[in-house]
């Protein structure tokens, strides 16, 4: 089977073409016959004409391999695999939002040949892919799982923003319905890794490694969360405590920070809900999520007792916010917990000003209500500036980060990019 897709006999689509599955279908492309399906229209278009806003390619990267890129679902009644990468959210109550997955699995059944394998890359919980995606798959293609189709699962690790653990260059674990399907989907994940490929024993095992790995991340960057607050109060800095312990063999290297995006901060409480479901109330899990989803208002309540003590007043002070994106060196701000702070400093009374080089004016407009600067607008001075997030622009000039700031203003450091040998010694400085 896999010889008719190295031939370019049989083709491999992939449906939704965001941060995973675009790169993915970009790697597959330079091996295989491939068709890039996603409902935005507007997406489509841009992938079309060589422009992919999520920063993950580059122009010259993507058009020359004769990827097919169509918003017309009848399109994939023309691939023998199918690969599916569409978001996993979670609502306002913090429960799993399943809609992205059943609305493209039903896309997928309604087109679905007979033999095809199905393989699907979206975070979930184990069990959820048979549980969830597969009666879908059976209802509106008609055929039966395991004998008329194949399904496979294989969990992604693309960090965005990330150039070196690209697709092709990380370990991928892959699994299926069956050891044919197994053998195959590891075949054609292996062609662009260098067959880099673990094979999982389940479908499940294969679902429940990938949220572990970022249920772990999370809990970790939680504990150095808590550290910070203990230090704070025992008037010790956290990054020099954690230098010292960092000497150890196998001290762990986390840093404390926001935990936002549509991953780590996302992904436990797929966890946590199937934990739920089967009877065990995950204690520590949600603990960690509790505390990080606590550090905005915590950075703001800090920053606002710096101001105080600065002998600065607080009602109507100018801050400037640097960094709004939910991580260094990527334009995307969804989940972005820069906004928890700024939200926080918004009910004492402070005006905010705002600069990020790389995030969306008109998508922070809409998503947050809130106006992004350009550089050239910014007052020369503020009574505090806050560095969210460890853009280049700002690291490589941390000094013009200092010179933004007032004569005994307030510096904040979310990131600690700050070293504290070489700040200014007319203002105050804290950071987690
Ligand atoms: N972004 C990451 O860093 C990352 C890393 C590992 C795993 N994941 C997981 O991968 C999955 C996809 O994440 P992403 O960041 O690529 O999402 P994304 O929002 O960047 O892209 C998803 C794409 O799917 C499209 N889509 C939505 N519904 C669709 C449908 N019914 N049919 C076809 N297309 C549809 C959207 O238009 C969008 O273009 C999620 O489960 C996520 O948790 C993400």
């Amino acid at each position: 089977m896999f010889q008719d897709f190295l031939k370019k006999d049989k083709k491999i689509a992939v449906v939704g073409l965001g941060y995973v599955g675009m790169p993915l279908l970009y790697h597959l492309s330079k091996k295989f016959s491939t068709i890039g399906f996603d409902v935005n229209k507007n997406r489509v278009e841009e992938l079309k004409n060589g422009k992919d806003s999520t920063g993950e390619l580059a122009e010259k990267d993507f058009l020359n391999n004769g990827i097919e890129f169509t918003n017309s679902a009848e399109r994939l009644q023309e691939a023998g695999l199918i690969i599916v990468a569409v978001p996993t959210p979670i609502n306002e109550h913090n429960l799993p939002d399943f809609t992205p997955l059943i609305k493209s699995s039903e896309t997928v059944g309604k087109n679905l040949r007979k033999g095809a394998v199905v393989v699907y890359e979206s975070t979930v919980y184990p069990y959820a892919t048979r549980e969830v995606c597969v009666p879908i798959l059976e209802k509106f293609s008609g055929l039966k799982c395991c004998k008329d189709f194949f399904i496979g699962y294989s969990p992604e690790r693309i960090n965005p923003g990330d150039k070196v653990h690209t697709v092709d260059k990380m370990t991928k674990i892959v699994s299926g319905s069956d050891e044919k399907t197994l053998n195959f989907l590891a075949e054609i994940y292996g062609a662009i890794n260098n067959n880099n490929i673990f094979k999982a024993e389940s479908i499940e095992t294969a679902e429940a490694a990938k949220i572990i790995e970022n249920t772990q991340r999370d809990l970790n960057i939680a504990l150095m969360n808590e550290l910070s607050m203990i230090f704070d109060k025992l008037n010790l800095d956290t990054k020099s405590v954690l230098d010292a312990a960092g000497t150890k063999w196998n001290f762990l290297h986390f840093e404390p920070g926001l935990v936002g995006g549509h991953c780590i901060g996302v992904d436990p409480y797929y966890l946590t809900y199937k934990a739920q479901e089967i009877g065990h109330h995950p204690e520590v899990i949600l603990a960690g999520r509790r505390i990080n989803d606590s550090m905005g208002e915590y950075i703001a309540k800090q920053t606002v007792k710096k101001i105080i003590k600065s002998g600065q007043i607080v009602l109507n002070l100018k801050v400037l916010i640097l960094g709004i994106t939910f991580k260094e060196n990527v334009g995307d701000i969804r989940n972005s917990k820069v906004v928890d702070i700024m939200n926080e400093l918004k009910e004492f009374g402070i005006k905010l000003d705002i600069y990020d080089p790389l995030a969306d004016k008109n998508a922070v407009k809409k998503e947050y209500g809130f106006e992004l600067k350009d550089r050239e607008n910014l007052d020369k001075q503020y009574g505090c500036v806050i560095l969210a997030v460890k853009h280049k622009e700002f690291i490589d000039n941390l000094k013009a980060v200092q010179d933004f700031v007032k004569q005994n203003g307030v510096l904040i450091d979310v990131k600690s990019a700050l070293e504290k040998g070489g700040l200014r010694k007319d203002i105050a400085y804290w950071r987690l």
